[in-house]
């Protein structure tokens, strides 16, 4: 059997920006999903969604990485059985990291030799397939690991401070929210075009800060890349009232991460202040994770 996990990711600043080519930078957490994976007569995947045979319907992503597996390598039969600490659709890449992480326990149950670079491309062609359309950023960061700038791959030092994350529970539809902003850009590209390529801007700046470790000035670029979030339309009344839950309890920045119009906002925090982040974001209405950065993109945990 061979255990194999991956991480979801939050993005420090520039998604809905990257859809037009400008930089984001994103952070791998330690919030990991887990396949255990052994070799058998038939195929079974088991998550807390069910027992499955290969099925689209409840288990997409795995089922279409060991279709597509079948084409590198022959697989008679397969025990799948994932869990998870990531929130299902909720923008921190947990349909990734299962993606990413089932990949790299095939590629060792099987000997597939393939390198992190392929599954990394492998990743983003499940991801494309299941979804019509997805950017390469989660499946990217979730086998690399880290901080990286977006569409640059470039890795950057490692965020040191907390990071603690809010949801709202409430669903959001990327797709929908990059058709809004697309909308908005379209009838006023003159404010909406540079508005973008202001938050793109925030990134190259925000590169020398997370180098430097001087996460007092990216919380504040944070600050403001929320606000041209909201500007853009994919703010929400939930999303607002965590943010500013946490950074009135002293987070050093707080904002939308990902697709925004529900789902998650992150606060980068002092450790020492972590708790009491979380409990205002509890207190707003919101569940609250603890998290940290991590290094480790898709990592085989045990192999027996
Ligand atoms: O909510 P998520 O993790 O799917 O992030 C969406 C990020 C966008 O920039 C809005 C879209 C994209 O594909 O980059």
């Amino acid at each position: 059997m061979v255990t194999c996990s991956a991480p979801g990711k939050i993005y420090i600043f520039g998604e809905h920006a990257v859809v037009y080519g400008e930089s984001a930078i994103c952070c791998a957490v330690d919030l990991r999903t887990r396949v255990h994976a052994y070799t058998s007569e038939s195929v079974v995947i088991e998550s807390v969604l069910g027992k499955t045979v290969i099925d689209f319907d409840t288990h997409p992503y795995v089922s279409a990485v060991i279709e597509r597996m079948r084409e590198i390598i022959p697989i008679k039969g397969v025990n799948i059985k994932i869990d998870s600490d990531l929130p299902v659709g909720s923008g921190l890449g947990s349909s990734a990291a299962v993606t990413v992480a089932t990949i790299q326990a095939l590629n060792h149950l099987f000997g597939c030799k393939l390198a992190l670079e392929d599954i990394a491309n492998l990743g983003h062609e499940i991801e494309r397939k299941v979804q019509g359309a997805a950017s390469p950023t989660d499946t990217y960061v979730s086998t690399m690991g880290g901080v990286v700038m977006i569409p640059e791959r470039r890795k950057l030092k490692l965020i040191e401070c907390g990071i603690v994350i809010g949801d709202t529970r409430t669903f959001s539809s990327t797709r929908e929210l990059v058709a809004n902003v697309a909308k908005l850009r379209g009838s006023y590209p003159e404010i909406i075009v540079p508005l973008l390529s202001t938050i793109g801007k925030m990134s190259h700046i925000g590169e020398e800060m997370v180098n430097k470790k001087d996460y007092a000035s990216i919380g504040n670029l944070m600050n403001v890349n929320h606000g041209l979030l909201d500007a853009a339309g994919v703010g929400s009344p939930e999303l607002s009232l965590l943010v500013y839950a946490a950074r009135l309890k002293g987070a050093l920045g707080a904002k939308i991460t990902g697709a925004g119009g529900g789902g998650c906002m992150v606060a980068l925090t002092d450790v020492a202040s972590n708790r009491d982040v979380a409990d205002a974001i509890i207190e707003a209405g919101g569940d609250a994770i603890i998290t940290k950065a991590t290094e480790h993109g898709v990592t085989v945990e045990s192999e027996i």
